[in-house]
């Protein structure tokens, strides 16, 4: 039997079959919640108000994640929600999904370009009676050097077509072969555009850019609609573990993606059939899911992932540009280290410096990465999504809303913050929650071993333990106190500590210490928003006295762009993943004892002196 579900505040109607699960039902139809854990009962993000009807549960234990005065309001979570009858919800602000802050600033020039595809004039027009078409489909090009390409059946099928005028054909060198993927009529070499992507666990950011002078004709981005099966990567791999997960993550990747393009095409005046060439920058989980390949085998410790770039044609994944695009993505290193931190890597430039250099992104998962134009050093750290203000209690992604910057008065200990667009508080982003942390350290609020001191003003007992007031219910836009419980700050310590772990760990094999680090190149929104003071008071990382900081944005994009536009630079991140060597942190005991002293805040002395 068929029920309607009415969400507000989208006023979106839903059918949906009597015991169907709320949550499913909104994911199959586009509805965005916040669903942490991917629906298993574990977060207690995926809050719905029940308006009007009555509804089951699949279970009740997952209630102690409400409080009582949110239960007696109505409050269920939509995971654990299922349809019996005509009902109605509303989506509480603190579990809608947003548009976050979208980290769009990224290096997009080269100076030399030699893109993988590239128009080229037939040299003699008009079909087999011009004769351009040479035997064994040997085609004659006017500026074209290399080995011949090869032609399809329907390409040649195509120029046999074109008897009169000029032809135009699109030679692609993606594949390894020089290949014709496209023959138009006319001279079309002025309208050679390719798509930059940074496919994210979170987000999505697309570039057009014109392959043959490198311009940038149009930038979008969106949220990645896989975040409503889970936010975290090991959630998605185990939603992916059979074919048909598998198949709804990778529509959902690719639907997120046509929305933006959709955005790009009506901006820009381009039709999806102009789009040749495509690079893609993504982690290895997301590159796999994108690309609908099996990813089961990245649920295992230390496994080996294939370090060539994984290369689709576009019609095969769906993607809305020209089918016969090829899609280069950046390639793996490891199941946690994957073309997006080789992007940085290639983006940053520090593989072809001499000095010694460290890279680091941040997210729900970290990237740590030393080297120079000899050797390469990574390691990935599970550093959790507090960075990115997920995992607390009040934690949100940077939007609307989200608190950005605090400080705290050293005499009252008052916090004092902004928000992103200036708009009453929602939560606390994380760069904001990195603020909050060091500042509460320095205002002797938070002792070394990260807790709370009882006497401190504003500190008090809470419904969850001991918690510090950061703004009170009246100021914010959720009708609660926005607090920093202890069992968050404990969490905050294990994140920084795996973070600085990481970076230690690496330094100690490599036997380098902070003074021998010249560069240090902070990637992604950690590296833009984040006050580095702030990140080394609270210890994320060491203090490198004879460091520059280099924040480089998006590093992600930059090295898809930095890609699409040159065949060099594919060549430089084969040869970055090649040689990059890998420490799989799970299986390294030397790490404990790293992370261990970085539980203190901020570290060891030998990272952190005086
Ligand atoms: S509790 Fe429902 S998605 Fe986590």
């Amino acid at each position: 039997m068929t029920v309607r579900v009415l969400i507000n505040p989208t006023n979106r109607e839903l059918e949906a079959e009597v015991g169907d699960i709320l949550l499913d039902r909104m994911r199959e139809e586009g509805v965005h919640i916040e669903a942490l854990c991917g629906g298993k009962g574990f977060c207690g993000k995926c809050r719905v108000i029940l308006e009007r009807g009555r509804v089951e549960k699949r279970s009740t234990t997952p209630d102690k994640l409400l409080s009582e005065e949110e239960l007696s309001a109505g409050y269920h979570l939509a995971c654990m929600v299922r349809l019996v009858e005509d009902c109605e919800f509303t989506i509480p602000a603190e579990s809608r999904v947003d548009s976050p802050k979208i980290l769009m600033n990224a290096s997009l020039e080269l100076p030399e370009r030699s893109p993988a595809a590239s128009k080229h004039l037939l040299a003699s027009p008009g079909g087999p009676a011009g004769s351009p078409l040479l035997a064994y489909r040997r085609l004659s090009l006017r500026d074209y050097q290399g080995t011949a390409p090869r032609v399809s059946d329907q390409v040649y099928e195509a120029l046999n077509r074109m008897r009169e005028g000029e032809v135009t054909v699109t030679v692609s060198r993606t594949s390894g072969y020089p290949e014709v993927i496209m023959a138009e009529p006319g001279d079309a070499r002025n309208r050679c555009v390719g798509l930059a992507m940074d496919i994210g666990t979170t987000t999505i950011v697309s570039v057009l850019a014109d392959l043959s002078t490198g311009r940038v004709l149009g930038t979008a981005s969106g949220m990645n609609k896989q975040i409503t099966y889970g936010e975290d990567l090991v959630t998605r791999v185990a939603v992916a573990r059979n074919e048909e997960g598998l198949r709804k993550l990778q529509r959902a990747a690719v639907s997120a993606i046509n929305e933006v393009l959709g955005r790009l095409y009506s901006d820009t005046g381009l039709s999806p059939g102009e789009v040749v060439d495509v690079a893609v920058g993504g982690n290895t989980v997301m590159n796999h899911l994108f690309a609908g390949l099996e990813s089961g085998y990245l649920e295992i410790a230390n496994v080996e992932v294939p370090r060539e770039p994984i290369i689709v044609k576009a019609g095969a994944v769906g993607l809305d540009v020209n089918p016969e695009a090829y899609v280069y993505c950046l390639p793996n290193v490891s199941r946690y280290l994957g073309g997006d931190a080789v992007g940085d890597v290639v983006a940053s430039g520090m593989h072809r410096s001499g000095e010694m250099s460290l890279m680091i992104d941040l997210g729900t998962n970290g990237e740590i990465v030393f080297g120079n134009d000899k050797w390469l050093f990574s390691c990935s750290c599970a550093s959790g999504p507090a960075f990115e203000g997920e995992g607390v209690r009040h934690g949100m992604r940077a939007a609307v809303g989200g608190i950005d910057h605090v400080w705290i008065d050293p005499e009252t200990k008052e916090a004092r913050f902004s928000t992103i667009g200036d708009a009453p508080a929602k939560g606390i982003c994380g760069s904001g929650l990195i603020d909050l942390v060091a500042e509460l350290f320095r205002a002797g609020v938070m002792d070394f071993s990260g807790k709370f001191v009882a006497s401190a003003p504003y500190v008090r007992e809470g419904k969850w333990g001991m918690e510090y007031l950061v703004v009170p219910a009246e100021r914010t836009s959720i009708g609660k106190d926005i607090v920093l419980t202890q069992g968050d700050l404990d969490y905050v310590i294990d994140s920084k500590a795996a973070a600085c772990g990481a970076v230690t760990v690496l330094m100690k094999k490599l036997r380098i210490g902070i003074n021998d680090v010249r560069h240090v190149y902070l990637a992604g929104a950690f590296g833009t928003y984040t006050d580095m003071r702030n990140a080394t008071t609270l210890g994320i990382f060491p203090k490198f006295p004879n460091a520059e900081y280099h924040p480089i944005g998006n590093g992600s994009l930059s090295g898809a762009y930095a890609t699409l536009v040159s065949v060099e630079k594919r060549r430089e991140a084969a040869d970055v993943a090649r040689k990059m060597v890998y420490v799989d942190l799970l299986v390294d005991v030397e790490f404990i004892e790293e992370y261990s002293k970085a539980l203190y805040v901020p570290g060891a002395k030998e990272y952190f002196p005086a």
